[in-house]
C-alpha cells in the first residue's frame, strides 16, 4: 500500500472541511426549512442542535478518524473493535446513496446558472421547474455533475481536495455576502428580517414535535455528520492540532453561512410579497426563480446566486465521494482516478431513477434524512461514548490545552444527551417514513 495522503496545511483541512459542510443543505434546504417550520422559532431549535448535538457528534468523527488514520469502515478494525465495522459501512453506503441524489440535485444547480443567464425561466418559473427537475435533460446535467466531482476527488486529497476547497470556500463566502449587502436594498425586505430573526415562542411550544426532529436532521444534514465525511477528512490529518478548535471554527463557519443566506433568500421573498411558506424540494428553486424574474438585475443576481449554489454543492459532493474512495484506495493497488471514475460511474447508475421523478427523488431524501442519517449518528456516538471511551478522550485533548473537565465534560454529553438527542429524532424520522409509505399505499390503492 502507497504512502497515505495528509492535507498540506491546518488552514487546507478547516477548509475542506467547511466546504463540505457548506452545501444545498445551508443555502437550498435552510432558508426553506425555517420557512416551512415557523421561521426564528426553528432557527432557536436549530442552533441549539447545532451547538449541543452537532458538534459533541463531529468531535466523535474527528477522534475516531485521527486515530486511526482509515477509511470509515477500516477505522473500527484499526481501534480495536473489528466487530463495529459494520457502522462504518454503514456510513459509507449512506455517502454512496446521498451522493446519488445529491448530484442530481447539483445539476439543477447547473442548469439555472444557464437559465438565469439567458433568463429561460423567466417567463415562468414553476413552469420551468417542472421542465427541468426530471427526465433526460436533468439524467444528463446529473452526469456533468458528477464528473465535477469526479474531476476533483481523481486529482488527490491535497492537490485536488485541498486545492479547489480552498478557493471555492472564500468565494462563497464572499459572494454570498455581497448578495446580503444589496438585500439590504430592498424595499419591503424589512418585513423578512423580522420574519427570520424574531422568535415566537408560541409556535415553538405548540410545534416542538415537528420542529425538534427537523431541526437535528438539518443539523446533522449540515455539518456532513453520519456519513463518514468529517471521519474520512479527520483521517488525513496526520497533525496534533486541537480538535475542538478546528471542530469550532467549522461549526461556526458553516451556521455563519447558512444565517448569511437566510439574510439573502428572505428579504429577496418578503420584498415580492411572497411567503417562504413550504421546504418542498422544488420551492427553492421555483420562489427564488420567480423572484430574480421580477427584480432589476434579476439575471445577473440569478447567475451569481446559483453559481455560489454549485460551489457550495460541489464542494459538499467530492467529500461524499472521497468517503467511498478512500476505503478503494486504503484497499487497493488501482490508482486513485481509476477508482474515483469507476465509482463516479456507479453512484451516477444509483441516482439515475431520482433524475426521472420528484417523488423518487423525495424518498431517496426522506430515507437519508430519517433514517441512514441518524441512525448512523446514533451508533457512532455509542462507539465513542461506551465503548472506545478512554481513548477516544485522550485523542480529543491531544494537542489541546483541554484539562480532564472539559474532556469529561464532553464525554457525558457523547454518552447521555446527545443520543437521547438523535434517539427520539430517529423514531420521529420512522414513524414520518412510515406515514409516507402509508399515504403512498393509499395512492396506490
Ligand atoms: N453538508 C452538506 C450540505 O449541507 C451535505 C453533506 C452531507 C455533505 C453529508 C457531505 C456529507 O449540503
Amino acid at each position: 500500500m502507497s504512502q497515505r495522503e495528509t492535507w498540506a496545511t491546518r488552514v487546507g483541512f478547516i477548509l475542506a472541511a467547511v466546504g463540505s459542510a457548506v452545501g444545498l443543505g445551508n443555502v437550498w434546504q435552510f432558508p426553506f426549512q425555517t420557512g416551512a417550520n415557523g421561521g426564528a422559532a426553528f432557527i432557536v431549535v436549530y442552533l441549539a442542535a447545532v451547538f449541543l448535538i452537532g458538534f459533541p457528534a463531529m468531535l466523535a468523527e474527528f477522534v475516531i478518524g485521527r486515530r486511526a488514520e482509515r477509511n470509515p469502515i477500516d477505522a473500527f478494525a484499526r481501534l480495536g473493535h473489528r466487530d463495529w465495522r459494520v457502522v462504518g459501512v454503514l456510513g459509507t453506503l449512506s455517502a454512496f446513496w446521498i451522493l446519488a441524489f445529491y448530484s442530481v440535485v447539483g445539476g439543477w444547480v447547473i442548469r439555472y446558472i444557464v437559465g438565469s443567464a439567458t433568463g429561460a425561466y423567466f417567463s415562468g418559473s414553476e413552469a420551468y421547474f417542472g421542465a427541468i427537475a426530471a427526465g433526460p435533460d436533468a439524467v444528463g446535467l446529473h452526469a456533468v455533475f458528477m464528473a465535477l466531482t469526479v474531476g476533483v476527488v481523481a486529482l488527490g486529497v491535497t492537490d485536488g481536495i485541498e486545492r479547489s476547497t480552498k478557493l471555492m470556500v472564500p468565494s462563497i463566502v464572499l459572494l454570498l455576502g455581497g448578495l446580503a449587502v444589496w438585500a439590504v436594498t430592498l424595499d419591503g425586505g424589512g418585513a423578512g428580517y423580522a420574519y427570520y430573526l424574531s422568535p415566537d415562542i408560541d409556535t415553538l411550544v405548540a410545534n416542538i414535535g415537528s420542529i425538534l426532529p427537523a431541526a437535528v436532521g438539518q443539523a446533522f444534514f449540515t455539518l456532513s455528520l453520519g456519513m463518514g465525511a468529517m471521519l474520512t477528512y479527520a483521517s488525513y490529518l496526520g497533525r496534533d492540532d486541537s480538535l475542538p478548535a478546528d471542530g469550532a471554527t467549522i461549526v461556526v463557519l458553516n451556521t455563519f453561512v447558512g444565517l448569511l443566506a437566510g439574510l439573502v433568500v428572505f428579504p429577496i421573498l418578503f420584498s415580492l410579497g411572497i411567503e417562504p411558506g413550504s421546504g418542498g424540494l422544488g420551492a427553492a428553486f421555483i420562489t427564488l426563480a420567480g423572484a430574480f424574474a421580477q427584480l432589476p438585475a434579476g439575471r445577473l443576481l440569478g447567475v451569481v446566486f446559483f453559481v455560489v449554489l454549485l460551489l457550495a454543492a460541489l464542494s459538499s459532493a467530492i467529500s461524499l465521494l472521497e468517503v467511498v474512495t478512500a476505503y478503494l484506495v486504503d484497499n487497493t493497488d488501482r490508482s486513485r482516478s481509476t477508482l474515483a471514475v469507476a465509482l463516479g460511474a456507479a453512484i451516477f447508475a444509483l441516482g439515475v431513477p431520482s433524475a426521472f421523478g420528484l417523488p423518487i427523488l423525495s424518498w431517496y431524501n426522506a430515507i437519508a434524512y430519517n433514517l441512514l442519517l441518524p441512525l448512523s449518528v446514533l451508533c457512532l456516538l455509542l462507539f465513542v461514548g461506551w465503548v472506545d471511551t478512554d481513548d477516544a478522550v485522550a485523542e480529543l485533548r491531544r494537542g489541546t490545552g483541554l484539562g480532564e473537565g472539559g474532556a469529561v465534560a464532553w464525554l457525558w454529553f457523547v454518552r447521555t444527551v446527545v443520543p437521547l438527542g438523535v434517539l427520539v429524532t430517529l423514531l420521529l424520522g420512522l414513524q414520518s417514513l412510515a406515514v409516507r409509505a402509508g399515504l403512498l399505499a393509499e395512492a396506490v390503492v
